[in-house]
């Protein structure tokens, strides 16, 4: 079935949190992280259909576990048990559920810098100590700095939290750089929580995500995984998430937080989620091949203006812009000032000030359109 994503849907008069920020300016808003695509026609059916029942009453989670138990071992040839799988309501709360049920008051966590703004504020909601290991650029990709990492341990750190697919730099880590830090953390006695939400967005051909914990049974052990097909298949606003804990000590522990929430599936995420799975993958397929073609636009964008320094986006639908060449000071407010809204570097972590993350998941017209209102704001 054909798939198209050139065409521009109007999101205004949605209450869609990218496109209202600025809805009474003709800004183009490539901020936040949902796409302007429209869903696969299988999912959506599938969302109809169960809407057309009229009954949208609570939604036990059936066999859903153990179909995660199926695609986990078809897709990353990893083989967990499905009540190793417990099923939550987004990657964010998980993301909050994991300090606040498995760190002490006094114990310490290691978290990547630049990260998504969700990582440093579960922290400091659940009111635990962290320090931000950098990113270091190498063969023009964002990978970990074991060095500086080693550096900022100390006698209380007891979680590293890893963002595989890295949102905002856009790095697929690969098996080897999973393998290091992974065997740091056996070595050191650290738990890992690994946000791999990303996992069904890597871009380059033969490439596949590495889940941490599928490397070896220790790995796993100390790893709690959070995922879900919200971002690939693009229908975040209905979220519906899961961990995988192998370790039945852990996962006491984040049970007890869950029954805590008395989260029970969203039963449109349920319904979403399931359609996915089942019948989402040639959609997922086409949408891949367009978040490619788009990481390349930008690429050969950049090449030919040489003002703006990057890195590949091996992995999401988001390019990790560095504006520091221009001396714009405010990089937010002159792209906004030229009619593009972007994530402010500084979301990030306050030292990104110079940088920018921009959204390709969008229309090429629409990308085009944007690339074009960063040159005005490069000639003005
Ligand atoms: C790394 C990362 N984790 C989590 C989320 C959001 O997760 P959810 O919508 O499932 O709460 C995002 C969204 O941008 C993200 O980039």
């Amino acid at each position: 079935m054909p798939y198209s994503f050139d065409t521009i849907i109007n999101r205004h008069n949605t209450d869609s949190s990218r496109w209202d920020q600025y809805k009474l300016t003709d800004t183009l808003p490539l901020s936040v992280a949902d796409m302007d695509f429209a869903i696969a026609p299988e999912i959506q059916d599938a969302l109809t259909k169960r809407i057309e029942h009229g009954i949208l009453g609570y939604t036990h989670q059936g066999l859903l576990a153990e179909k995660i138990q199926d695609y986990l071992k078809k897709e990353y040839q990893w083989s967990v048990n499905a009540e190793d799988i417990l099923i939550c309501n987004g990657v964010v709360p998980s993301l909050y559920m994991v300090p606040r049920s498995l760190m002490g008051p006094s114990d310490h966590a290691i978290l990547p810098a630049p990260i998504y703004h969700h990582f440093f504020l579960a922290m400091k909601q659940a009111n635990r100590n962290f320090s931000s290991s950098h990113l270091k650029l190498k063969n023009n990709r964002w990978t970990f700095d074991l060095g500086h990492l080693n550096s900022i341990s100390n006698p209380n750190t007891k979680l590293l939290m890893l963002c595989n697919p890295q949102n905002p730099g856009g790095t697929a880590f690969t098996k080897e750089e999973l393998l290091a830090i992974g065997e740091l953390c056996v070595e050191k006695d650290y738990l890992i929580c690994s946000d791999e939400i990303h996992a069904q967005l890597i871009l380059d051909e033969g490439v596949k995500h590495i889940p941490i914990a599928s490397l070896s049974s220790e790995i796993s052990s100390r790893t709690i995984t959070l995922m879900s097909l919200n971002k690939a298949f693009n229908f975040p606003g209905i979220g519906l998430s899961w961990c995988v804990c192998t370790n039945p000590e852990l996962r006491k522990k984040l049970q007890q937080d869950l029954a805590s929430q008395a989260a029970h599936p969203n039963t449109l995420a349920y319904t979403a989620t399931t359609a996915a799975l089942e019948k989402g993958w040639p959609w997922h397929e086409e949408l891949i091949k367009y978040l490619r073609s788009n990481r390349d636009l930008i690429r050969e964008w950049l090449v030919k203006n040489n003002k703006i320094s990057w890195h590949e986006s091996e992995a999401t639908c988001l390019a990790w812009l560095d504006f520091s060449k221009l001396g714009w000071g405010n990089i937010h407010e002159h792209l906004i000032k030229n009619g593009l809204a972007l994530s402010p570097g500084s979301q990030f972590g306050q030292e990104y000030s110079q940088f920018a993350r921009l959204n390709f998941g969008v229309p090429k017209s629409t990308l085009i359109e944007a690339l074009r209102r960063i040159e005005k704001g490069i000639d003005n």
